[in-house]
């Protein structure tokens, strides 16, 4: 079916207290992969690269190999932008035919944040483009309310203590401070850096109100793995096809 938007897929998950995942993808085996698992548990799915994968290869690389994974699936596919970097990117992300933009204004003053994610949302918005964003590192709930309401975004990554990459012993959550967002939040909420968290945090998390769970460092791990694994048993290979193989299947 062709690319759906986040923005019914995650009001679904929001209804039904469930979260969908989304997992970043840097290349074609990655997207092959979660489009076999998305198949095998007959789930919507999100795929979403970063802006260093997009400068890697560009957005309509990307969104064509996606576009390609969802037109042959069965289950609901969306191509989402993560971390959009800046207004332009937002754009051009837009523009290209992602069907969820990510602004990321967190590294700017609370007013400059959102000054950029509203703006993000009134261009995408009014066409059916759902936009997420993120008060990092301010996620109090009286600001976050503050914050939704001032920039009509349509979902709000929430800073709860997760981080992105690989973490040194178990992250600790405010699991507290998740449900006391949701409580005065009504949008659906995003929880990121989701790699390495333990699965009964995670369910945990969605239980109190994380509908979209994001995923990149576990993935990046599988592959390498895979691709390794293959090079170290045969050194000599060298069809390309073989060791993306593998790293697709541990993906
Ligand atoms: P991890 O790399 O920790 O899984 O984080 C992914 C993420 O949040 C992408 O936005």
């Amino acid at each position: 079916m062709p690319l759906v938007t986040t923005k019914q897929m995650l009001l679904d998950a929001q209804k039904g207290n469930y979260a969908v995942g989304a997992f970043n993808v840097e290349n074609m085996e990655m997207v092959m992969a979660v489009m076999e698992a998305a198949e095998e548990l007959k789930s919507p799915v999100i795929m979403q690269t970063t802006p260093s994968t997009v400068k890697y290869a560009g957005l309509d690389f990307f969104l064509a190999n996606v576009k390609a994974a969802a037109e042959r699936a069965s289950v609901p596919v969306a191509m989402h932008l993560d971390h959009g970097s800046s207004f332009e990117l937002a754009m051009q992300a837009y523009r290209t035919g992602y069907t969820s933009i990510m602004i990321d204004g967190s590294h700017g003053s609370f007013e400059e944040n959102i000054a950029v994610s509203k703006a993000v949302a009134d261009a995408c918005t009014p066409s059916g483009i759902p936009v997420e964003a993120d008060d990092n590192p301010y996620t109090d709930p009286d600001q976050a309310v503050e914050f939704v309401k001032r920039t009509g975004i349509t979902s709000l990554a929430v800073a709860i203590g997760t981080a992105h990459g690989v973490y040194k012993g178990e992250p600790k959550l405010d699991l507290d401070r998740l449900s006391e967002i949701r409580e005065v939040v009504d949008i659906p909420l995003v929880l990121h850096g989701t790699s390495g968290v333990p699965d009964e945090t995670v369910t945990e998390c969605v239980n109190r109100g994380i509908c979209k769970v994001n995923y990149a460092t576990d993935l990046r791990i599988a592959f390498t793995k895979g691709v390794s694994e293959v090079f170290s048993e045969n050194p000599d290979v060298i069809d390309p096809k073989k060791y993306n193989a593998c790293g697709k299947e541990r993906v």
